[in-house]
């Protein structure tokens, strides 16, 4: 199979907090999965993402913090641009929207749309806070959803039923600035025309057809998102509005827009692009062929409340740009919960990231496994203390991380570091064998076809076969009455440990690291996978423990603090 291009994008996270482990199992964890992945694959990808330094959470947060908008964007962009690196995701850039080079980028757009006339420009009566002088949308309104009651919606989305609202809609109305029932004030904006772009959608979202050409199976979509789509696409689309009258975001690069700024769901998505070409330029490469050119596939991952923003508005926006790729997946992931409860941030009803790293040092791939097990694919899925406790004793040290010791140590002791010969094979070793390219291909398809969890459950079927193996041989019994058969199983075990090296990288890239610091290899081809992935005779390193029992007494710990 040839050489494949992909621009793989994580939502770009709202810099007004740290990143808490519901972030991280939605857009950002399956993203670095998938991404590790097609490169050792030998792909060409582009892993984008950043910080969406616009739009009411920014200023809200920075209101409530007594500082300005720009503080609050500074303290969090690097914040949570650490805590990413720190826990192995390796975006190929991490931008934000604040920079001069993204407000000319997305000015950019916004100049083309309209100067072709693809918005219309409109004056109605909109939602005010007298008070605050303020105008309200988005996150400055509150109030009761239209669609499943919930009482705390906000003007732009409903956070429970997921349903996108405008101001209008909302039942009993209140300013989230002051509490307020706002009054009405005229004003103009720029609106996109969605309703016109119905019937394409349609035929984009369910055959996978866009200008006549075949571009994804829809099939390969999950049916959430699709369904999802097709709700609002039976619903009828309407008019939506790509401006804000507000002092933080974009300014509106046109005459008479003073006191606007662009939607943050127009500007976010811009974003994208602008990170792109900030990698292009600093790599030597050329943007366009990430974006402008049918060769490449475009994915976004998401949490499934940005659905209607990755797959309507925004290929919206890029059919009508012109030569621009839609996506050609966007697998967007439920939510996680916590301990039985929805992660809420204002309730302090999360694990932060950095906290997590700071608590549990060096235990990164814990928890990149433990939320990769849990992974919220296809329903909302729950993170708990105990779980991560017992997947991480009963799992990764008692299964991974044992057999690992156990051929490492062995090979040692018996062999003085030297990996021994295979000779005669029983049918035993060669279903052994045989099972290495077969899990290699079997995380593959399940990684391509984003079914993470299926996939680390195979790469750990196989550390499973590996570990049965040796307690089913017992090498340790055998060296004493047969040295050439215990060299053929030791030598098969090397040959898994040093497979597993680079099947679990996607998942656990600090043990794949680890790993093969202890074999004393270096692989970094998914495709060089085999069963001679090391030669008799090559020389290991001494044994060191891959991965830490929890004791009970740190969960404890952990369980107090979420409820304190
Ligand atoms: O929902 C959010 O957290 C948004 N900040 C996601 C933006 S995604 C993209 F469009 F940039
Ligand atoms: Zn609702």
């Amino acid at each position: 199979m040839g050489k494949k291009r992909f621009t793989v994008t994580s939502a770009l996270l709202y810099a007004n907090g740290p990143i808490h482990l519901g972030h991280l199992a939605g857009a950002y964890l399956p993203a670095d999965i998938y991404v590790r992945y097609q490169k050792l694959k030998g792909h060409d990808v582009a892993f984008i993402c950043g910080s969406d330094e616009h739009g009411a959470a920014i200023t809200l947060q920075a209101k409530k913090e007594g500082v300005s908008p720009q503080e609050i964007v500074d303290k969090y962009h690097e914040l949570n641009k650490n805590s990413f690196k720190d826990f192995g995701i390796n975006f190929d850039i991490y931008d934000r929207t604040s920079s001069q080079d993204h407000h000319e980028t997305a000015q950019e757009v916004f100049k083309l749309l309209n100067d072709q006339g693809k918005f219309v420009k409109k004056t109605n009566q909109q939602f005010y806070d007298v008070e605050n002088k303020q105008f309200l949308a988005d996150r400055y309104i509150k109030g009761t959803c239209p669609k499943c009651g919930h009482d705390d919606a906000y003007g732009d989305q409903c956070e429970k039923c997921g349903s996108t609202l405008s101001p209008e809609e909302l039942i009993n109305p209140k300013s989230t600035i002051s509490g307020n029932t706002p009054t009405l004030k005229e004003t103009s904006h720029w609106f996109l025309p969605m309703q016109n772009h119905e019937n394409w959608l349609k035929k984009w979202i369910n055959e996978g057809v866009f200008d006549g050409e075949k571009t994804h199976n829809p099939k390969d979509w999950k049916s959430q998102v699709v369904g999802q789509c097709n709700s609002w696409l039976d619903t009828g689309l309407k008019e939506r509005s790509m401006t804000r009258d507000l002092d933080w975001g974009v300014k509106v690069p046109v005459e008479n827009s003073e006191g606007k700024v662009l939607y943050v769901w127009l500007d976010a998505p811009i974003g994208y692009i602008t990170a792109t070409k900030k990698y292009a330029q600093n790599n030597n490469l050329n943007w366009k062929k990430y974006w402008k050119n049918n060769e490449s596939e475009l994915i976004h991952f998401i949490g499934k409340d940005n659905i209607v923003f990755h797959c309507v508005i925004f290929p919206i926006i890029l059919k009508e740009m012109g030569g621009f790729n839609l996506p050609t997946n966007v697998p967007a992931n439920e939510f996680l919960n916590l301990e039985g409860q929805k992660l809420s941030t204002s309730k302090n009803w999360a694990i932060w990231l950095h906290e997590y790293l700071s608590d549990f040092e060096n235990q990164q791939d814990t928890l990149r496994y433990v939320l990769s097990a849990t992974s919220p694919e296809n329903k909302d899925t729950d993170f708990t203390w105990k779980d991560f406790q017992a997947r991480n004793n009963n799992e990764l040290v008692a299964v991974f991380g044992n057999f690992i010791n156990r051929v490492i140590v062995l090979t040692n002791k018996y062999w003085d570091g030297l990996v021994p010969e295979r000779t005669n094979l029983l049918q035993y070793d060669k279903e052994v064998l045989e099972s290495i390219n077969m899990s290699a291909n079997k995380i593959g398809k399940a990684i391509e076809s984003f079914k993470l969890r299926e996939g680390l459950n195979e790469m750990m079927s196989l550390a499973r076969i590996g570990n049965k193996y040796l307690a089913e041989t017992e090498p340790w019994k055998l060296i004493k009455t047969d040295e050439e058969r215990t060299s053929t199983i030791l030598n098969i075990s090397l040959q898994i440990s040093a497979a597993l090296s680079i099947l679990c990288e996607p998942y656990l890239p600090f043990t794949a690291s680890k790993l093969k610091k202890l074999l004393n290899i270096n692989l970094q081809d998914w495709n060089d996978i085999s069963v001679d992935l090391v030669a008799a005779n090559h020389k290991i390193n001494k044994h060191e423990h891959l991965f830490k029992k929890i004791e009970d007494s740190e969960i404890e710990e952990q369980l107090q603090k979420l409820n304190s």
